[in-house]
C-alpha cells in the first residue's frame, strides 16, 4: 500500500481523494496542518507527501522529507512556486497537476470582473435589506473595452475567448508568445498603456514577482481594473493600495494575495486580522477579494484528485515515469514531457 501524508487537508478535498485512493490501494493520512519545517516530521512512514499552494517545500523542508524516506512530492495544484525544485533535484521527485479545469479559473476571473463593474456585490447586500436604491451602482459596458491579458497559457487563452464573447478588444503579453494563435501580442508597456482592464494569468517566478508595481501602475490608464487570479506575488500590494488611494486604479479583484498563506482558506471572522494591508484593501469600496477559490469547482476537484493519484501511481508502480514530473533541468515542462524517456534522476 502506498502511504501519502496529505498536508493542509480541507473538508472538500477528502471525498474525491478517498474515492480515487481506494481504487488503487493508496492510503492518505489527512493532516490539517500545512507543510513547513516544523511539520515535515509528520511525513514519517509515508512514501509521498501531497501538498497545496500554501505549503512550503523549501530546501530545508525537502531535506527533512528526504531523511524521512519520502520519495515524492505530489502537488495538487498547477503552480509550483512554493517548491524549491532545484533543491529537490537528486533527492525527492516532484509532480504536479498541470491542468484540472482552466475553465474554473478563467470563469472566476470573468465573474469577478462582472461583479466589480456592475456592482453586483453591492446590489446583493442592498436588496437583502430591502434597499432598492440605484445610487452609486452605475457600471460600464465591457463591450468595446480593451483588456490586456498577461500570460496566454491554458487559463489565459480560455479567458481571452470569454472576453471576445463579450465583444472586448483583447491584447496580450507573454514571455513566450504562442505562434499562429490569432492573439494580438504587444509589449508589456503597451499593454499597460492601452488596457481598460488587465488580467494576470502567468506563473509567479523571480522574473514576474511584483510585475505590477508602482512603475507599472504609473504607466496604466486612469480607472484601470486589475484582476489577479494567478498568484499574489505578481502584485506589489502596497503599490496597488497607493494606486487605489490616488484614484489611479478604478477597481481591483483579487483571488490571491502575496501574504495569503496564514490567512486564506480559514474562517477568521471572529479574530482581529493582523495584516493591515489586506484589511485596508478589503475596506476599499472598489476592491473585491475572494479567498483563492478560482479553482474550486466540482469538476476541478475531481480532476485534481484523479490526476494526483495517477501521478503517484506512475511514480511508484508504472516504472517510475510520470508525464507530470517537474525538474529544474527540464525548464520547459511541456517540451520536456514529449522528449523525456525516463525519470529526471
Ligand atoms: P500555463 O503554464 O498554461 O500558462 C502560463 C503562461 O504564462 C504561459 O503561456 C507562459 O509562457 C506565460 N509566462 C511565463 N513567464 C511569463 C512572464 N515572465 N511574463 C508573461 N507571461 C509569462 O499556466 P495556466 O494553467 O494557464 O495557469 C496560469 C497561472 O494561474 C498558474 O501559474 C497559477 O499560478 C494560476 N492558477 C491559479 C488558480 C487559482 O485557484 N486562483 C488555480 C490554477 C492556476
Amino acid at each position: 500500500m502506498i502511504k501519502v501524508a496529505f498536508y493542509d487537508a480541507k473538508p472538500y478535498d477528502k471525498p474525491s481523494f478517498e474515492k480515487y485512493g481506494k481504487l488503487h490501494d493508496m492510503q492518505f493520512r489527512f493532516l490539517e496542518t500545512k507543510l513547513n519545517g516544523d511539520t515535515a516530521a509528520l511525513s514519517a512512514g509515508c512514501d509521498a507527501v501531497c501538498i497545496f499552494v500554501n505549503d512550503t517545500a523549501n530546501a530545508a523542508v525537502i531535506d527533512k522529507l528526504y531523511k524521512n524516506g519520502v520519495k515524492l512530492i505530489a502537488l495538487r495544484s498547477a503552480g509550483y512556486n512554493n517548491v524549491d525544485v532545484r533543491a529537490a533535484f537528486g533527492k525527492v521527485h516532484v509532480v504536479h497537476v498541470p491542468a484540472y479545469s482552466p475553465y474554473a479559473v478563467a470563469e472566476h476571473a470573468m465573474a469577478l470582473l462582472l461583479t466589480s463593474v456592475r456592482r453586483i456585490h453591492k446590489a446583493y447586500n442592498r436588496t437583502r435589506e430591502f434597499n432598492f436604491s440605484l445610487k452609486g451602482l452605475t457600471g460600464f459596458d465591457l463591450h468595446g473595452k480593451t483588456i490586456g491579458v498577461i500570460g496566454t497559457g491554458k487559463i489565459g487563452r480560455i479567458f481571452i475567448d470569454i472576453c471576445r464573447g463579450f465583444g472586448m478588444h483583447v491584447i496580450a503579453y507573454d514571455r513566450f508568445p504562442a505562434a499562429d494563435s490569432g492573439i494580438e501580442y504587444v509589449t508589456l508597456d503597451e499593454l499597460f498603456a492601452k488596457s481598460d482592464v488587465i488580467s494576470l494569468h502567468c506563473p509567479l517566478t523571480d522574473e514576474t514577482r511584483h510585475m505590477i508595481d508602482a512603475d507599472a501602475i504609473a504607466k496604466m490608464k486612469k480607472g484601470v481594473v486589475i484582476l489577479n487570479t494567478s498568484r499574489g506575488g505578481l502584485i506589489d500590494a502596497e503599490a496597488l493600495l497607493d494606486g487605489i488611494k490616488a484614484r489611479k486604479i478604478g477597481a481591483a479583484c483579487l483571488d490571491v494575495y502575496e501574504e495569503e498563506a496564514d490567512i486564506f482558506f480559514e474562517d477568521r471572522s471572529g479574530h482581529i486580522l493582523n495584516d493591515d494591508l489586506l484589511s485596508r484593501l478589503i475596506s476599499m469600496p472598489n476592491v473585491i477579494v475572494t479567498s483563492h477559490q478560482a479553482f474550486l469547482t466540482e469538476e476541478a476537484l475531481n480532476n485534481i484528485a484523479e490526476t494526483t493519484v495517477n501521478n503517484i501511481l506512475s511514480y511508484f508502480e508504472n516504472g517510475g515515469m510520470c508525464d507530470n514530473e517537474l525538474c529544474y533541468r527540464c525548464g520547459n515542462i511541456e517540451r520536456c514531457k514529449s522528449e523525456r524517456k525516463q525519470r529526471c534522476f
